[in-house]
């Protein structure tokens, strides 16, 4: 469920609001291409994950913030009590600066650097998530040398096939992530006898877009496993991440993934005799439905092989459709009529590269030169992973909350593009 929906607009047509702000006066004001997310999603979204929970009133909603960083998205989860998942320093200091506490961030990734271990160490998170045997002792180190310890989780790795594209799945054994399962007990009792660190918890975080029940099953059975093994050999743990993953519907046309509760009940079912803690780390069920990228047409070309509709938004604006041959939904800004003529047609935009398009073939009503489309479903992984290719500039992105809107990323100029290089001083 999500808050853009077509209303009456000022002329008979009806236009695509995001909550109550009319997206062609946004794109008015604010140029396009852009990003526009609703406060009223995003925040339905971390409620009914956290109430699937409710039973469990310790359990911590870590926040991944690599789906959707965005200052304004993430001060309005840290406002509901999330907590934080973050894969870098500059993700740790998005939390802080949003006032999420330190004992709600969980820090995961393969290349933490010592530097990023030591400002973790310093914020007082609640747990790094520990991804192989030279990271726990480099971490270790660090721990030492400030003289504290560090709670740890080792991110196993469970061999499980998420079901998912093979550029987000992370749970198989030959994923560059987590440690072997087969090695967990061995670590943890290396770790045991670390002075800098302490083995409190397990984590696992299998694939991403999971749309199916079946794959957190079959892993969420051998975590249970192994918690029962580590306990076995006098470990304490106390805390057991689960990750993030469930998908989103993403097409109306394709089956819809499991709901937060059908997910939760297999948590419980799964877990619920555990005497943990658990904590989560959904991002794109978190912002992927809350967030759309409004784009201009810019020209329309008609070929007798094909159509293109050129819009302004490009590859390096949402990089899903090419880098996972990923759908999102197109749709006018501007309502076409019902009886209305469609057209078959590739949406793509002007950087230049075949891969550059943002949906293929796709039946939409005719549009022309200067009408806006919106691509839906961008909330998650659309801003974060743009670039600048092209020499592009950056888009906004602009947060809605009812009626009002705040440019929470405004649109550098080419001067700052410029700026932000220098030459050569043998130049
Ligand atoms: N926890 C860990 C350790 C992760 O690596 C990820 C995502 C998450 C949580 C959040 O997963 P989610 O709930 O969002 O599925 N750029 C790709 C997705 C990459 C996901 C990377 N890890 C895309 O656009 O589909």
């Amino acid at each position: 469920m999500h808050h853009f929906a077509y209303r009456r607009g000022v002329s008979e047509a009806n236009v695509l609001h995001a909550e109550e702000v009319d997206l062609c006066d946004l794109a008015s004001s604010v140029g396009t291409p852009f990003y526009c997310y609703s406060t009223a999603t995003l925040e339905r979204h971390y409620r009914v994950f956290a109430e699937a929970f409710a039973a469990r009133p310790d359990t911590l909603l870590c926040y991944s913030i690599k789906a959707n960083s965005n200052l304004g998205v993430l001060s309005t989860l840290a406002k509901l009590g999330a907590g934080m998942d973050v894969v870098s320093e500059g993700e740790l200091r998005r939390a802080l600066k949003v006032g999420v506490p330190g004992d709600r961030i969980a820090f995961s990734g393969v290349g933490k650097t010592q530097a990023e271990m030591a400002h973790a160490l310093e914020a007082g998170i609640y747990a790094f998530n520990v991804e192989s045997e030279p990271e726990l002792h480099a971490l270790n180190e660090v721990a030492e040398a400030k003289g504290t310890t560090a709670r740890i989780a080792f991110r196993v790795n469970p061999d499980v096939d998420a079901g998912t594209h093979h550029k987000i799945s992370t749970g198989k054994a030959e994923d560059k992530f987590g440690v072997p399962f087969e090695q967990a007990l061995s670590l943890y009792q290396k770790a045991v006898a670390l002075p800098g660190v302490v083995p409190a918890g397990v984590h696992m975080h299998i694939g991403s877009q999971i749309t199916e029940l079946a794959p957190f099953q079959n892993a969420f059975a051998l975590l249970t496993e192994l918690v029962s093994t580590l306990r076995g050999a006098g470990l304490t743990i106390d805390f057991v991440n689960l990750g993030g993953g469930l998908g989103i519907p993403y097409r109306s046309d394709a089956p819809a993934p499991p709901l937060p509760t059908d997910y939760a009940r297999l948590v419980n079912e799964a877990l619920g005799h555990l005497d943990a803690r658990l904590l989560f780390e959904p991002g794109r069920m978190i912002a992927g439905n809350a967030g759309i990228l409004v784009a201009r047409v810019l020209y329309v070309k008609t070929s007798p092989h094909k159509n293109f509709t050129i819009v302004d938004a490009a590859m390096n604006d949402l990089i899903r459709p090419t880098l996972y041959d990923a759908y999102h939904q197109v749709l006018p800004v501007t309502e076409a009529a019902p009886e209305s003529f469609t057209r078959v047609t590739d949406v793509v935009g002007p950087v230049c590269e075949t891969g550059d398009y943002l949906a293929l073939a796709r039946p939409l009503p005719e549009l022309e030169a200067g009408d806006l489309i919106a691509v839906m479903t961008a909330g998650a992984y659309g801003a974060v992973q743009a670039s600048q290719y092209n020499s592009r500039l950056l888009v906004p992105e602009v947060l809605v909350s009812g009626a009002e809107y705040c440019v929470t990323r405004p649109r550098p100029d080419y001067n700052d593009m410029l700026k932000a290089e220098r030459l050569p001083d043998w130049q």
